[in-house]
Formats: C-alpha cells, sequence, structure tokens
C-alpha cells in the first residue's frame, strides 16, 4: 500500500522523512555553545549543509561570522543514548546558556590545515570540523554552506546514531525513543536550567 501525502498537511509542515540529528558546536566569542540541527546534510564530497531559522542564536552568530575570519563551527553526530542531551540543545537557547557545561559534554579542539581550535563535541561518534563559506536565504531558513576541514571518528562498528521522524526519535537500528521536543524538558526540569 502507498499513501500520496500533501506536505502541507504534515504535522507542523514536518515531513516524514528520517534525519540524523547533530550538535552544531561553535564559538561566539563569549563561549562555545551548541544547537541541535537535524537539516544538515552531505551537499557534495568535501561541501556541507545546514538551514537555520534567523530566530536562533547560532543563526546571528554564523551571519555575523561570514563578516569576518576565521569562521569555523563543527557539525556533531550523536549516539542514539544521548537523546536527551540532543533534545534539551534544541528547547534551550545559547543566548542565555551554557549547554556544554549544562549537558556535561566536553569540548575536543581541533586543528585543521587552515583553522585552530574548531570546537567539536568530544563524546561524538562523528565530527566534521567545518569552514563557513556561504549562506542563501531559502523560504524559512537560512542556508549555511561550508568545507569540511577536519573529520574526527570514533574508531570501530558504525555505532547506533540517533535520528528523528517528525516529533519522534529513533536510533539507527530503530529502536523508539522517546518524543522531539520533550524529553529534553525532563533536563531542564532537573533543574540545571
Ligand atoms: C531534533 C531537533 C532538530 C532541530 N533541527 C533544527 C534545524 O535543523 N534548524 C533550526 O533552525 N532549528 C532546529 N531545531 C531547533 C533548535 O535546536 C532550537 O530552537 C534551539 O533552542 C536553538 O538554540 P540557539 O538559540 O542556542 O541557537 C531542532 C530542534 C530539535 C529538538
Amino acid at each position: 500500500m502507498r499513501e500520496v501525502i500533501d506536505p502541507r498537511k504534515c504535522y507542523r509542515g514536518i515531513m516524514p522523512i528520517p534525519l540524523l540529528v547533530t550538535l552544531v558546536s561553535y564559538n561566539d566569542s563569549k563561549r562555545d555553545n551548541l544547537t541541535t540541527v537535524s537539516f544538515a546534510g552531505q551537499v557534495s564530497e568535501k561541501k556541507v549543509y545546514v538551514a537555520l531559522r534567523p530566530t536562533r542564536h547560532v543563526c546571528r552568530v554564523f551571519s555575523e561570522s561570514l563578516t569576518r575570519s576565521p569562521a569555523v563551527f563543527g557539525i556533531n553526530y550523536l549516539y542514539a543514548d544521548q537523546v536527551e542531551i540532543a533534545d534539551y540543545c534544541g528547547v534551550a537557547s545559547g543566548r542565555d546558556t551554557d549547554k556544554f557545561k549544562e549537558t556535561g559534554l566536553n569540548v575536543g579542539r581541533v586543528n585543521t590545515n587552515t583553522h585552530f581550535n574548531v570546537p567539536l563535541v568530544k563524546e561524538s561518534p562523528l565530527s566534521l570540523a567545518c569552514r563557513l563559506e556561504d549562506m542563501h536565504v531559502s523560504g524559512t531558513h537560512a542556508v549555511f554552506f561550508a568545507e569540511v576541514q577536519a573529520i574526527v571518528k570514533r574508531q570501530g562498528a558504525i555505532p547506533k546514531f540517533l535520528m528523528h521522524e517528525t516529533t519522534s526519535y529513533f536510533s539507527t537500528d530503530n529502536l523508539p525513543l522517546g518524543p522531539v521536543f520533550e524529553i529534553g524538558k525532563k533536563m531542564v526540569r532537573r533543574g540545571r536550567k
């Protein structure tokens, strides 16, 4: 059985496409910080994109970064059991929160051929150190394009990554992990912020 879906009728306009969840890591010149982003991916052999709503703190930081050099950031994929952290970083804002501190994640800095001290997430199974290149506004989102300068990968078998489809988190081996924009609130309630 196949179903034809009108994307305008999807819940909150989100299409039911499985997306890998990432933490974007960056420095806003005050501190290192994180934002959860699932509209992120590869556009060619060495180029990637992240799509951000203009209301995000990270979007303002990236827009400003484009006007000066160096403009670097990280895309960090996650293990499925980091779901609570991912959701928390998708409900709290870096405007008033140090999300590295609140989640207990650590900054793992890398030097690339072109840049020093790119902030990545030490606990990530796979991180990309990226240099911002360009931005295009597309509808509701600003799409930032970047070149990957270094790949930091944990050795071993391919891990179970965290992904989501519309409003539910899953692991890449299909284990249900809870609702999006909900389970991170537990962390908030525990008094972390
Ligand atoms: C699973 C998940 C995926 C998300 N993906 C995106 C995204 O692709 N683009 C975006 O602008 N916001 C996305 N968000 C929302 C931001 O992470 C959220 O608004 C965050 O609080 C913004 O933080 P900031 O103000 O520190 O940048 C996502 C949130 C979650 C929970």
